[in-house]
């Protein structure tokens, strides 16, 4: 049979593989034959794996350190590792979700990557309706380089608001940045896509049910298939998106919530996510 994915011998890099989506991610890319490296803050205890290196993506340093040992080419860039903001604040939830990434990208996966290349990162359905508050994002996305993000992110003002507060904003800005990346790119034969994720069981599930007020209301507003997701569920359209199938998709954010999102397009579900999120609060969502 042909191996329409073919990431056999390919050096791919998965942030977040200790646990969850990233850890289904890191093991399906060792099963397909990929050189497997894999950041995380948690130790990832995963068979097969060419790296895996203890890094915090709220700290540049610790990314730099990382980034120092791994390949001087990637061929595809799995940004999986993200937090809820439960327990962290407002700002680091933004620095980790978001942040991290453009900083990632602008300084290593540009560098490091050439034709052929892909990145896709792992957003949420939290994150959805960036399109219609670009403008509210705008000046986030052009901040360039650590400490711009950084002071970008404080100039929000609103590092006194819970960290879930920031959850949702934190996507949208990771998807226009996606979309933005995805034109920058392309000239360069580089691909980048996000993956938005409904309810997934995962490390996660517990600090999301704490969010949305239970964990029934996960289940209740999770896929039409009325169960969450389990982790594998994510991860293998997450590596379909970066493998050679993919080929012609770039600047895709692909839902992933078995067709739920379809209840809000159609009016038959109010949309809870259709208004600007800076300076509102109470404006978490998984
Ligand atoms: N689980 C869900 O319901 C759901 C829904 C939508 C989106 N997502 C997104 O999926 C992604 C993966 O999360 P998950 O659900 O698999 O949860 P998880 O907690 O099981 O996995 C997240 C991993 O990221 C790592 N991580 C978190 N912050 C880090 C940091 N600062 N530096 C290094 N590593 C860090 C954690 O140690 C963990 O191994 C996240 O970006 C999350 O926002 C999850």
């Amino acid at each position: 049979m042909s191996d329409y994915l073919q990431y056999a011998g390919k050096t791919a890099v998965v942030t977040g593989a200790a646990s969850g989506i990233g850890k289904a991610t890191a093991q399906r890319l060792v099963e397909l034959g990929a050189e497997v490296h894999v950041i995380d803050y948690a130790p990832a205890e995963l068979p097969g794996l060419a790296s895996a290196t203890r890094a915090n993506l709220g700290v540049r340093e610790e990314i730099d350190q990382a980034f120092a040992s791994l390949p001087e080419h990637i061929d595809a860039f799995f940004g999986v590792a993200g937090v809820s903001g439960l327990q962290h604040d407002y700002n680091t939830t933004l620095l980790i979700n978001f942040g991290s990434y453009k900083y990632i990208s602008k300084t290593y996966l540009e560098a490091r990557m050439s034709e052929g290349g892909a990145i896709a990162y792992v957003s949420s359905l939290g994150g959805i309706n960036w399109e219609r508050y670009q403008e509210e994002l705008e000046g986030l996305i052009q901040a360039e380089g650590w400490d711009a993000i950084v002071k970008a992110i404080e100039g929000i003002g609103n590092e006194d608001q819970p960290g879930p507060v920031a959850y949702a904003l934190s996507k949208r800005l990771l998807n226009l940045f996606v979309a933005h990346s995805a034109i920058e790119l392309a000239g360069r034969g580089i691909r980048v896509n996000t993956l938005l994720p409904t309810n997934t069981e995962t490390g996660l599930t517990a600090d999301f049910a704490v969010m949305r007020g239970g964990r029934d209301q996960l289940e209740a507003n999770s896929g039409l298939n009325n169960r969450l997701a389990v982790p594998e569920e994510m991860a293998d359209p997450l590596v379909f998106l970066n493998s050679h199938a993919a080929r012609y998709i770039s600047g895709q954010p692909l839902l992933v919530d078995f067709g739920a999102r379809n209840l809000q397009l159609l009016g038959r579900k109010e949309d809870m996510l259709d208004r600007p999120l800076i300076g509102e609060p109470k404006a978490a969502g998984s």
